[in-house]
Formats: C-alpha cells, structure tokens, sequence
C-alpha cells in the first residue's frame, strides 16, 4: 500500500486511476482508526476499485481550548488497519501541504454550521468543511465515504458538495458501536474505566427513543424528554462537578438540523454529552 505526502501526488493518483478506468473511493479520517473507520474502508472497497485513505488531524476543526495537541496518533497501526481492509493508498500531508503559510481560505456554510456540534464548538464545522473540500478538490473520487455517527456533519458536507457543485457523491455508513452499545470514537481512549460505565447513558437514550419511535411516539417534547431523564439531574451550584453534563439532545430535520415538532421517518434525533472531560456524540435516525 502507497503512502503519499503531497498534493500533487493525490490528484496524480487518483487521475491516473481515473484514465485506467478505476471508481475512485476516499475515506477521510484524522486517524487513531478503529472498526468504525474500518467499516467505511470496507465500504469503499467494495464498491470502489482504488480505495485512499487520508489521515490528517486537522487543527481548524477544534476549538482553543479542545483535544488538538492530545489527539490520538497512531500511524504505523492506521497503515496496517487501513491496508488489512482494502486502502491502496494512505494520504497522510503536513499541515504545510494542506495549509500553505499564509493559507486564508475557509469553505462556511452557514446556518447548518452553527447548529448542533456546531452551537457548542463554534467554527468546528468551517474547519471540517474547509479540509474536506480541500480533499475533494485534490482527490475528486467518485464517492466519499462518512459515519453515520457524526451526522451534523454529514448535513454539512452533503450542503456543502450540493452547493460547490462537487462531483463526488457523498455515501453515509451506519455507526459502528462496542457490543454493549457504546458508539466507537477515537475519544473513547480519554475515559476512565468508571467514566466508559457513565458513557452508556449516550446510546441507552438512542435506544429508548429508538423503542418510542417504534411504538408510535412522534412528540419531540416527549421524546427529548423521554431521553433526557436517563441522565442524572443537574447537581447544586455548590456540588462537586457533574461527571455527566448533557451539552444538546435534538430531534431536527436531518438535512436542515432545524428543530421538529414531530418526528418522522428520517428525522434525526442526536444527542451530545460530557462524560468528565470528554464530549461524546450518538444518534439515531427515525425509522
Ligand atoms: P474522524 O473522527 O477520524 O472520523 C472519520 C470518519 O469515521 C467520519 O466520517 C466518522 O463519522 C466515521 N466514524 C467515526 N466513528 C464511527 C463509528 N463508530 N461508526 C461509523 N463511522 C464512524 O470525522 C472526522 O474524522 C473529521 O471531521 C474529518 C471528516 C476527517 C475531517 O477532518
């Protein structure tokens, strides 16, 4: 398996797989891979004949005062992981090569951007969009591969291809989660053995609005609220910090991520909570 540093070693890649008559697929990551990142590679290999890669943990996407300089890095493991399920190549630039000095371009889109992840991580979603455009433009694969479970991102990378008139079609792969529910995040390194215990609380409430849903509930008040009651009440001012802190639970428009009334199939219910210092997201899409 190739690994390419450059650019201009990317769009050579793919337009010479491209002229050889290869469905280019890329799978954009920032590393620290696991069986959710596999399960897109899989995708992409079975249905793309040169499958990329990139790894890039990408500064503009966090906040100041996030996990930039403590993120998970683990190359040689990404290589093995990502050759084992079928990438030809890795791309794996600086942060010279995808931000050249002086770099002062960034991709917004607005409304969608400042909603959800985006309401608590302000200008998250511009650094997502920025470097996933920067990608496409190098790469133009026929598809680009995404989790479902980070799904206001999906929203905003859908827009944002739709918008810039991208050629790639963007495909969405469910969540991939551990046996006892918990949905896998290159995150879940941070937490402590009681902390992993508390984290479940994410995907019960998943599979309690799953359980409603089904049984006929539309009500996003009842729902929201159904979910919100597996958390543990909001302690005293003068209590200890809270080991669990719900920053949103939302039931919206999966395209828009506007708030609904009602819940129907394809509305999205997502859910984003602090597990001591850790920030962990799930979802679940209305059946
Ligand atoms: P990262 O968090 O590394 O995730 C890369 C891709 O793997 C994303 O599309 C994410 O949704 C998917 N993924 C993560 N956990 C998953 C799980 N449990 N099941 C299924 N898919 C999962 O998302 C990013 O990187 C970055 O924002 C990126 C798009 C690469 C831009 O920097």
């Amino acid at each position: 398996m190739e690994i390419l540093r450059t650019v201009a070693e990317l769009r050579n890649w793919s337009r010479a797989g491209r002229r050889a008559g290869s469905v280019i697929g890329l799978v954009p990551t920032m590393g620290a891979l696991h069986a959710g990142h596999a399960s897109l590679i899989r995708a992409a290999a079975a249905s793309c004949d040169s499958v990329a890669v990139s790894i890039f943990v990408n500064p503009t996407q966090f906040g100041p005062n996030e996990d930039y300089a403590r993120y998970p890095r683990t190359f040689e493991a990404d290589c093995a992981l990502a050759e084992a399920e079928g990438a030809d190549m890795v791309f794996a630039p600086s942060l010279e090569e995808l931000y050249p000095p002086g770099a002062a371009t960034f991709v917004e889109v607005d409304g969608l951007s400042s909603r959800l992840d985006g309401a608590s991580r302000p200008g998250h979603f511009r650094g997502v969009a920025t470097v996933v455009a920067k990608l496409l433009i190098a790469a133009e694969p026929d598809h680009a591969f995404f989790g479902q479970k980070d799904a206001a991102q999906v929203a905003v990378l859908r827009r944002m291809a739709a918008d810039l008139r991208l050629p790639t079609e963007i495909v969405v792969c469910p969540i991939v989660r551990e046996p006892d529910g918990l949905a896998l995040s290159s995150r879940n390194v941070y937490l402590s053995g009681e902390e992993r215990e508390q984290a479940l609380v994410l995907s019960r409430t998943i599979r309690q609005v799953e359980a409603l849903a089904a049984a006929g509930e539309r009500r996003a008040g009842t729902l929201i609220e159904a979910a919100r009651r597996l958390f543990p009440a909001a302690r005293s001012a003068f209590a200890a910090e809270p080991a669990i802190c719900v920053d949103y639970i939302e039931l919206v428009d999966w395209a828009t991520l506007e708030p609904v009334e009602t819940a129907a199939s394809g509305t999205l219910f997502a859910v984003a909570a602090w597990i001591g210092t850790t920030r962990l997201i799930d979802n679940t899409v209305i059946a």
